[in-house]
């Protein structure tokens, strides 16, 4: 029999390759399914056996309570930022400066993507990650350890004990950024405008759990100490286990750089992240010694820069959108414009704030630019049209003619009515989605055809369709039909969360609904909720949880739950959260102003360590945590006579120790 220990070990190092290979290589080799239970079944073991917990297991990477502000920490060298080129000239010249500078000797560079994130500097001993500094004004940055643990492309552990420092770049992928602000906008947060600061607003924050629930990934480009060559570091980066990126060539002439330049600025369409050009160092060390450096930058690299994919063009007119949770959103429509090698005709405007913000009216001159976003969005405004029409929002819904309200507060105007056919269309589209019920070949001229003839009416007609009715629409045929339908069946047994996420409740996207999913286990558990039970799911506030009660009150949406239970669709699944943890079982309310946190990272602290976080208080409450002017949450907690602590007794519960 072999020891826990061995077990705990033997487990830890599968996990680490599958991470490997799915966070590195991009190459999973298991279901996400089966790498949770290999992860569950080592946190099991690890909670059995407290002392046999290191921190470069894999269970380690979001670990510990919010700090209470990032700490500055000094550079081992300066994170120096490199010279531009603009132009095939530019570089050109920098490869004469470099050529006149080595002599005779040959020379070659090495062309890597300029990735556009944030550049990041993590230091290792001992074969452990020991700390992440962010590149701050080069000479000290910010210590962000405990969040650059959480992204899985980062080895907490490598096979070489010496000391060394590898440097490289925090990007947030195209999809995960589009994914987040969709997220966002659902929550009523504000939109992140480029991947950029959305990484770098991931990394930055006090609450590693935040940074660990954001798709984040790492590149790394420098060895340092440096190696022998530039590749060869490229090369060795890979065998530690860094992910590097798979773009980059060693060139044996400036020719060869200008090709690789040219093939990425159309390439860079396809690639997942977004990049801004190509860095070119020399290749050999000890030529780079030999040339040095300036005062501000290498002279042995040199950054060529693409041109922002920016146009001007002219704003024809404002179109309103209707989407599935019934929010009007302005659409421009653009005289079309090549940016960047891709035609563009149309822009999202988000919404009435927006114009407002941009200072826009059809008929103006505008900037246009596409960074991450599927759709290119208005930067600013050129100059005034000669004509200029005033964008007012529609007092009725574009497509049904129903009221449209702005509620208190909120930035988006809804139309109300659940059977607008704009509505019906989008909300069919989301919920046969690939991230929700996934209905492979039910696209939008399917479902547009289905809507316009009546077959499906609302979202649970979906699963009263016949292979028959399918097979006799324009561009279908038995076999089409006959894959739909195998789609429509198998969405029947897709996780709860999903269907959860597939309704539209408003500020219910894909995150919101998997906590809730987690922290339920049914859909009628969530339905059947009070306001204050709701909330007792991470991250769900007073907002949210209404928008829930409400959409469950409706009788059309209960309707709809009744419909899509009789189909047989999944409806439980298992709990996860709040099993765990110091604070499990113990619910806390806030109230007043905390000394050293604010409420939402109390919250969040609270929700980390297991416990609920509620707004007010109740016979099941467990602490009332009191600050600076708590009013009539303390009063009630003294009636109830429920037990009163402070911000440093709820520091202390949280780190595992009871309350006094
Ligand atoms: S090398 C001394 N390589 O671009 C060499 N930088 O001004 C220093 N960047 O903010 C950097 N991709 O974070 C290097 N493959 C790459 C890069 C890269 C992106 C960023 C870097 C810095 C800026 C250079």
């Amino acid at each position: 029999m072999p020891s826990a220990e061995e077990v705990i070990e033997l487990l830890r190092e599968e996990i680490r390759g599958h991470e490997h290979a799915y966070y590195v290589l991009d190459a999973p080799r298991i279901t996400d399914a089966e790498y949770d239970a290999l992860l569950r079944r080592l946190q099991g073991l690890e909670k059995e056996h407290p002392e046999l917990v290191t921190a470069d297991s894999p269970t380690q990477r979001v670990g510990g309570a919010p700090r209470e502000g990032l700490v500055e920490a000094r550079h081992s060298a300066p994170m120096l930022s490199l010279d531009n080129a603009l132009n095939e000239a530019e570089l050109r010249a920098f490869d004469e400066r470099v050529k006149g500078l080595l002599g005779e000797a040959p020379y070659a560079y090495v062309a890597e993507l300029k990735l556009d994130g944030l550049s990041l500097a993590v230091r290792y001993a001992g074969g452990m990650l020991q700390q992440a500094i962010t590149r701050g004004d080069g000479e000290t940055g910010e210590d962000v350890t405990a969040n650059a643990r959480t992204m899985r492309s980062l080895p907490l552990r490598v096979k070489e004990t010496g000391e060394f420092e590898v440097r490289g770049e925090v990007v947030m992928p195209n999809r995960a950024f589009q994914a987040l602000n969709e997220e966002r906008e659902q929550e009523g947060l504000p939109r992140y405008a480029n991947p950029r600061n959305s990484a770098a607003g991931s990394l930055r924050v006090l609450d590693a759990g935040i940074t660990a629930g954001r798709r984040l990934d790492f590149y790394a480009y420098l060895h340092m100490p440096a190696l022998e060559t530039q590749w060869g570091a490229l090369e060795r980066l890979k065998e530690l286990g860094f992910k590097v990126g798979a773009q980059c060539r060693r060139c044996e002439s400036v020719e060869e750089v200008v090709g690789f330049i040219g093939e990425w600025e159309a390439g860079r369409e396809m690639l997942p992240f977004e990049i801004d050009g190509v860095v070119v160092k020399i290749d050999s060390v000890a030529q780079q010694k030999q040339l040095g450096w300036t005062a501000r930058a290498p002279r042995w690299a040199i950054a060529f820069k693409y041109p922002a994919r920016q146009a001007e063009t002219v704003l024809r007119s404002i179109e309103i959108q209707v989407g599935r949770t019934g929010v009007l959103t302005p659409v421009a429509n653009l005289e079309p414009v090549g940016v960047g090698g891709v035609m563009v005709a149309r822009a999202t405007l988000h919404n009435e704030d927006e114009i407002e913000r941009l200072g826009l009216a059809a008929g103006d001159r505008v900037v246009i630019e596409r960074s991450g976003d599927v759709i290119p969005k208005i930067v600013k405004v050129a100059r005034h049209g000669d004509e200029r029409v005033k964008f007012t929002m529609p007092a009725a819904c574009p497509v049904c003619g129903e009221a449209v309200v702005r509620a208190e507060g909120e930035v988006a105007s809804r139309c109300l009515n659940p059977n607008c056919p704009a509505r019906l269309k989008e909300s069919l589209r989301y919920f046969a989605s690939r991230g929700v019920m996934d209905i492979d070949g039910m696209g939008e001229a399917l479902i547009e055809q289905l809507v316009a003839q009546g077959l499906v009416k609302g979202l649970a007609d979906i699963y009263l369709l016949r292979p028959e009715q399918l097979a006799e629409l324009e561009r279908m045929g038995e076999k089409s039909a006959a894959r739909i339908m195998r789609g429509i069946e198998a969405s029947k047994v897709k996780p709860m969360a999903r269907l959860l996420n597939g309704l539209g409740i408003p500020f219910v996207g894909e995150r919101t609904a998997t906590l809730l999913g987690d922290t339920f286990g049914s859909l009628d558990a969530i339905a059947a909720a009070s306001e204050e039970e709701l909330q007792a799911a991470p991250e769900v506030g007073v907002k949210v949880a209404q928008a829930i009660r409400r959409f469950f009150e409706n009788e059309h949406n209960r309707e709809l739950v009744e419909r899509l239970r009789a189909a047989g669709l999944t409806f439980t699944q298992e709990k996860k959260r709040n099993e765990a943890g110091p604070l499990s079982g113990l619910t806390f309310v806030i109230t007043g102003t905390l000394p050293g946190m604010s409420r939402e990272e109390a919250k969040a602290m609270i929700e980390n360590a297991g416990g609920k976080a509620v707004d007010s208080v109740s016979k099941k409450t467990s602490y009332v945590v009191a600050g600076e002017s708590a009013g009539s949450k303390l009063e009630k907690a003294g009636k109830l006579g429920v037990t009163v602590i402070d911000e440093t007794e709820m520091r202390r519960m949280v780190s595992g120790g009871a309350a006094a």
